[in-house]
């Protein structure tokens, strides 16, 4: 990212008599710089819109958001990776496309939340690649909140309702019906730790996640997945409709055996999120344990039933899994929303990921932050 110089700050007062006059003032605000890590989770996935168990890490790549003084009642932001720009009003953000759905929406929804901001210059750039499932859009979110936040001089709000409101900006200006999994990773990270994240209470509870000589890694399988227009929303919908039929809130409350009665494929998603939620607990058990072999186990069952239960998997994730799992991982998994996107994979010591399929290493970094000027 470039690096900005700050000028003196000048604003324009409008008198009562109409006269302009030019006012310095006395200490320039500061050029804000804030990180956004993106996740990854070891099991528990599609379980956070139903209630149930997830166990995601902040990984060390994300988005840097950079926001310095400008127009108070105006933005400005150009994504840096794609030199691509954007402008809009602070006080009515219009909806847009792409990316700049993003920086408007966040903008929009912290004033929701009642933050009164002030306009500048944004620009952002990021080293978690774009919709390979490692959640650039949450690193970005958050990213953008905290810097907006500092900037507007405001302190920062409760990180449960910075979740929420970066979570309202993929569900109502991205239009992805996403759950709260990827902001709480993103915001309350911890290095050496995963988290449980427990959907329905919202407790978060950092595990210790000790590696050794083992490797984490993702593999992009090459298919990009877009969530608004993936069959994502299709599954929260399927979900919600299985969770109707058994008469209960959220497939969290499930019954197996009723579950089991369920038409199909309505009985496999609701077998899916019980299951899932119950590997989260075995997967923490494990990580206490330092068990990495059974990680692995449960990374392989948890690709299973997103493969043959939930249905999010497709055949360029198939076809890398397998190529993961015959150079010797001990688990390998579709992750993230499905559809395309990366596969997480556990390799024992000594043991490597085939050189050609650019894996890259993953391990627990800290949350969100505001980094120095
Ligand atoms: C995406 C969504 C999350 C979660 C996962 C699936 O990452 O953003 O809210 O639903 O998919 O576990």
């Amino acid at each position: 990212m470039v690096a900005i110089g700050v000028s003196a700050a000048r604003q324009l007062v409008e008198r009562p008599s109409g006269m302009i006059a030019t006012v310095s003032s006395a200490s320039p605000a500061p050029v804000v710089r804030a990180f956004g890590p993106g996740r990854v989770n070891l099991v528990g996935e599609h379980t956070d819109y139903n209630d149930g168990l997830c166990l995601p890490f902040a990984i060390d790549r994300g988005v840097t958001v950079e926001l310095r003084p400008g127009r108070d009642e105006a933005f400005s932001v150009r994504a840096e990776d794609l030199a691509e720009e954007d402008a809009f009003a602070v006080a009515d953000p219009a909806p847009a496309e792409g990316w700049r759905a993003f920086a408007r929406g966040t903008v929009a929804e912290l004033q929701r939340d009642g933050h009164t901001l002030r306009g500048g210059e944004l620009r952002f750039t990021g080293d978690v690649p774009l919709g390979a499932g490692l959640s650039s859009s949450a690193a970005l979110e958050v990213a953008l909140a905290l810097a907006l936040l500092a900037h507007a001089g405001l302190p920062e709000p409760g990180r449960h309702d910075l979740a929420r409101a970066c979570s309202r900006v993929e569900n109502d200006w991205v239009g992805a019906r996403t759950g709260l999994l990827d902001q709480l990773a993103a915001l309350y990270g911890r290095e050496g730790h995963a988290l449980r994240l427990d959907m329905r209470t919202l407790a978060v509870e950092p595990v210790p996640l000790e590696l050794g000589d083992w490797r984490l890694v993702t593999v992009d399988s090459g298919v990009a997945h877009a969530h608004a227009g993936s069959g994502y929303n299709q599954r929260r919908e399927e979900a919600a409709r299985a969770a109707a039929a058994l008469g209960v809130a959220s497939l969290r409350d499930a019954q197996a055996a009723a579950a089991a009665r369920l038409p199909d494929p309505l009985g496999r998603r609701a077998r899916h999120v019980l299951e899932e939620s119950a590997r989260v607990e075995e997967a923490v058990a494990a990580l206490r344990a330092v068990d990495l072999p059974t990680l692995g186990a449960l990374l392989d069952a948890s690709h299973a039933s997103l493969r043959d239960l939930y249905e999010v998997s497709v055949d360029e994730v198939e076809a890398m899994v397998a190529r993961l799992k015959a150079a010797g991982a001990a688990g390998a998994r579709i992750m993230g929303g499905g559809f395309g996107g990366s596969v997480l994979a556990l390799f024992p010591p000594g043991v490597r990921p085939p050189t050609s399929v650019g894996a890259i290493d993953v391990r627990p970094g800290p949350a969100a932050r505001l980094l120095a000027p």
